[in-house]
């Protein structure tokens, strides 16, 4: 008789996790190691580093997610891992262990797709305010992806319908990339969060370029954030801060060597007016460009829950501008807890609840699939 208790793996960028959940609710452990601080000396994520780091870190990680729990491998019921989207060379080193692990347990091996995984961060936390038999609007948004969905269940099973993506960079890049260009650490997104308090946010207006809308028939609800990136890097140029970006990244570059991290003050101190005015105001343009092309899709297709994930999800602003528009709209919003925001394994074990229910299990021939869709 399943009691319920799958273990989850991730590994598909930049963390090495896993966790267990029992029926795909109660998280019983949930251990993230991240690489994040090593791939921060490059600058972004080094494919060929994550993958080595994976290998280095996944035994101990399962371990740990297990003594946590307080469980032995006997007790489980399934292996879920993330099959893809994500780095090949990442995604393998989870992909082989997990398989090993089920076969090894004779237990069934779950695959499941990183972007289904985010989605259930928030639906395994909020499942009584969702009505599952009406269809969701999930809005995906992370350093490497920008998904609209339509998620409904059907007889427990939950299906998908990719409403809109983005036609360049991904919500979260456009947020690092200008992290970047200012100087600042990576990842770029919290701190341009947490700085841009510090701003004014009607300072520049940017306007995004239109980008096709389709027809009154067919509307698309894409996004491309691709033009915002370049518009702020002509500002940099025009109004003659890329100096002042340069030794802001030696300054904090030197600390961080040093052993004494700069805090969130002791940047905002190496930031000018200026600077903080057009973080502001990028993270304002990002945030009403996601929120409207949301809301359009939401009146679209006459959905009244939205869901909202993804490591952009742990935005500030965001949240306060959907929170708000959702009180305004009578719609109901929900978004997973700042631990589950960005990559986890929990949400993957979450979203294997029904695949176990239901005994679709992967096959031992399971591959990685590093441009793995949803719907
Ligand atoms: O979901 P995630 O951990 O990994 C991917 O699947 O991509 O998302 C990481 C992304 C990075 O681009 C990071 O800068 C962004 O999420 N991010 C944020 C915030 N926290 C993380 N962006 C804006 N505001 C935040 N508070
Ligand atoms: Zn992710």
């Amino acid at each position: 008789m399943a009691t319920g208790l799958i273990l989850g793996i991730e590994s598909s960028c930049d963390e090495t996790a896993a966790a267990v959940v029992r029926n795909g609710r109660e998280v019983l452990s949930n251990i993230v190691s991240s690489q994040v601080a090593m791939h921060a000396l490059y600058g972004g994520v080094v494919p060929e580093l994550a993958s080595r780091e994976h290998l280095r870190n996944i035994v101990p990680v399962v371990r740990e997610a297990m003594r946590n729990a307080n469980l032995t491998y006997a007790d489980l019921d399934a292996v879920a891992v993330t099959a893809g989207p994500g780095l090949a060379g990442a995604l393998l080193v989870g992909i082989s262990f997990a398989k090993s692990l089920s076969f090894g347990l004779g237990k069934p091996l779950i695959a499941v797709n990183h972007l289904e995984g985010h989605i259930h961060a928030v639906l395994m936390q909020s499942a009584s305010s969702i009505n599952s038999n009406t269809p969701t609007l999930a809005l995906v948004v992370s350093g490497g992806h920008t998904h609209l969905y339509l998620a409904q269940q059907n007889e427990g099973a939950w299906t998908y319908r990719n409403v809109g993506r983005t036609v360049d960079d991904a919500a979260g890049e456009a947020y690092d990339k200008v992290a970047k260009l200012l100087g600042l650490p990576y990842p770029g997104g919290p701190w341009v969060d947490r700085l841009s308090a510090f701003g004014d946010g009607n300072a520049v207006c940017f306007r995004f370029a239109e980008i096709d809308r389709g027809t009154p028939d067919a509307p698309s609800f894409d996004f491309s954030f691709s033009g915002i990136k370049t518009a702020v890097l002509r500002y940099v140029d025009t109004h003659g801060m890329r100096t002042d970006a340069e030794q802001r990244r030696a300054t904090i570059a030197a600390a961080t060597a040093a052993g004494t991290p700069l805090s969130l003050e002791q940047i905002r101190d190496l930031c000018d007016g200026r600077t903080l005015d057009l973080l502001s105001s990028f993270q304002c343009a990002v945030v009403q460009n996601l929120a409207t092309t949301s809301l359009r899709a939401a009146a679209r297709f006459g959905v009244r829950n939205l869901v909202i994930s993804g490591g952009v999800a742990a935005n500030r602003a965001l949240r306060n501008r959907f929170e708000q528009i959702a009180a305004e709209r009578n719609l109901t919003v929900a978004f997973p807890s700042p631990a589950l925001s960005t990559d986890n394994a929990a949400m993957i074990a979450a979203a294997a609840w029904p695949r176990l229910q239901h005994g679709t299990f992967a096959t031992a021939d399971l591959n990685a699939a590093p441009q793995l869709r949803l719907g």
